[in-house]
């Protein structure tokens, strides 16, 4: 009788994936994509630990990164390590530690597998891809644009159009000039405006009021960041204001935003590109241009991609000055823009045995020789797939053909003895008994037979 044991349950940890072939599959048509736009503009592939010091992440990135969403592990009394929750950091120290070596402008891409503790949800997870493009060193707009292009490039290179997706673009310096000139708004308190905007897209319009007020209890501030919210483009934005000092015209972070605004005209860019006053991004780090990437349709209502420039990032690790811009891209939240405009193609969900050799043989007594065939089929790079069973020829070759493989090897102990094989193509049931030392030349005649 059996014993009653309780089983383990088999799902992974809440919020965790298991990445089966076929989702493997899927995420690897993907990255061959983005692997082919890294080769193209040049970015080196890089990769960090699983496991930082939590305080390279605790002084820059978001305290509600660190405190509410991170994966600590406390490897001895008091030193706390944490899964990488994001990239940024880590890429900063790699650099900083090899500065002198690394030539710059730096362009670097990475993919690695980043954990935060969030409610899972739709394009959610507690572990999840994300693909990063980062450069560095080169402190200039051409620098924004290059990364615009990227995710452009990226984007249609699956077949998405500019109806599709777009890229949100605004300046945190931009915010920080009409923080001070239109909302006399002191510089310690801008970061919790960042915050504020940030949120203002996942709150209900009420919710997203009271928390201003709760926030900053300035009848003049509260009306003006609820001003920030929701103008499409930088005129828009302004003309909200009544009397809008000449200053702010005066200040970088507008120039720079009128600047880059220009580059994508004339680039060709601005049916992707648009401007969004309500994008200013979580991350503490971030100091002048920002984006999101989103899907335009209502399926999918986060953010695609999200990233920024980072003037001093290095700065928690050396004193060199080291301004870089770039982003992440969450392989979930494509995969679901993908999927909604039907752009993975479903052949590659499976796995194509059309050039794979399959080996049958009629009993086990011929094991050796099949195995010895196998490796002469595999010198050539033929994929090749031996049946161990050993027994029962006409099974083994309906598990070839229910694997779609073209081409099946039988054997048996008088072609063994005869060092011969019978070569079958599965397509038209022809067979030819050939000698072994012919195998691969009557293998690539077949296949030319096939492509006929
Ligand atoms: P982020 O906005 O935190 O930026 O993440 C970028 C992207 O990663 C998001 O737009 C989303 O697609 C994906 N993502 C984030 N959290 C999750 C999650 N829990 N589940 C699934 N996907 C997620 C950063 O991480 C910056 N370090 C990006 C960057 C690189 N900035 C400059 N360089």
């Amino acid at each position: 009788m059996k014993e009653n044991i309780k089983k383990f349950s088999t799902n992974p940890i809440r919020g965790m994936k298991d990445f089966y072939p076929s989702d493997l599959r899927e995420v690897n048509f993907i990255l061959t994509i983005v692997e082919e736009i890294a080769e193209l503009y040049c970015y080196e592939e890089i990769e960090a630990p699983l496991l930082e010091p939590i305080e390279i992440f605790a002084a820059k990135s978001s305290n509600e990164l660190v405190n509410e969403q991170s994966f600590i592990v406390e490897k001895k009394e008091g030193e706390k390590l944490i899964l990488m929750p994001e990239l940024t950091p880590s890429l900063a120290r790699m650099i900083a530690k090899k500065s002198q070596e690394i030539k710059k402008p730096i362009r670097w891409f990475s993919n690695p597998t980043c954990y935060r503790y969030e409610r899972p949800q739709k394009g959610r997870r507690r572990s999840f891809k994300q693909i990063n493009f980062d450069i560095l060193g080169q402190n200039n707009l051409y620098a924004e644009l290059e990364i615009f292009n990227i995710v452009i490039d990226i984007l249609t290179s699956f077949g998405a159009t500019n109806e599709q997706f777009q890229i949100y673009y605004n300046n945190r310096r931009f915010i920080d000039a009409i923080c001070e000139h239109a909302l006399n708004v002191t510089r310690d308190q801008m970061p919790l405006v960042y915050k504020i905007l940030d949120k203002s897209d996942k709150m209900e319009e009420k919710e997203f009021e009271k928390y201003v007020i709760d926030s900053f209890q300035n009848e003049f501030i509260v009306r003006g960041i609820l001003k920030l919210k929701d103008a499409n483009t930088i005129e828009e934005l302004l003309q909200k204001f009544d009397d809008i000092p000449e200053k702010l015209y005066e200040a970088i972070g507008y120039k720079e935003l009128v600047n880059l605004e220009r580059l994508i005209e004339e680039a060709g860019l601005s049916d992707y590109c648009s401007f969004s006053s309500s994008v200013v991004r979580g991350l503490d780090y971030y100091t002048g241009i920002v984006f999101e990437v989103y899907d335009t349709g209502m399926e999918n209502r986060r953010a695609i991609f999200g990233g920024g420039r980072y003037d001093d990032l290095l700065s928690l690790f050396s004193d060199e000055p080291l301004s870089g811009i770039g982003f992440g891209m969450g392989v979930l939240m494509l995969t679901l823009f993908l999927k909604t405009y039907d752009l993975i193609p479903k052949d590659f969900l499976l796995k194509d045995y059309s050039d794979t050799i399959y080996i049958a043989s009629i009993n086990d007594k011929v094991a050796t020789y099949a195995i010895e065939l196998a490796r002469i089929v595999r010198e050539e790079s033929f994929p090749c797939i031996v049946d161990y069973r050993f027994k029962n020829l006409k099974s083994q070759l309906s598990k070839a053909n229910e694997l779609g493989v073209l081409i099946s090897l039988i054997i048996g102990p008088k072609e063994m003895e005869q060092r011969k094989i019978t070569v079958k193509n599965m397509s038209t049931e022809e067979q030819k008994t050939i000698n072994l030392e012919d195998v691969i030349e009557e293998i690539y005649k077949v296949l030319d037979e096939l492509e006929e």
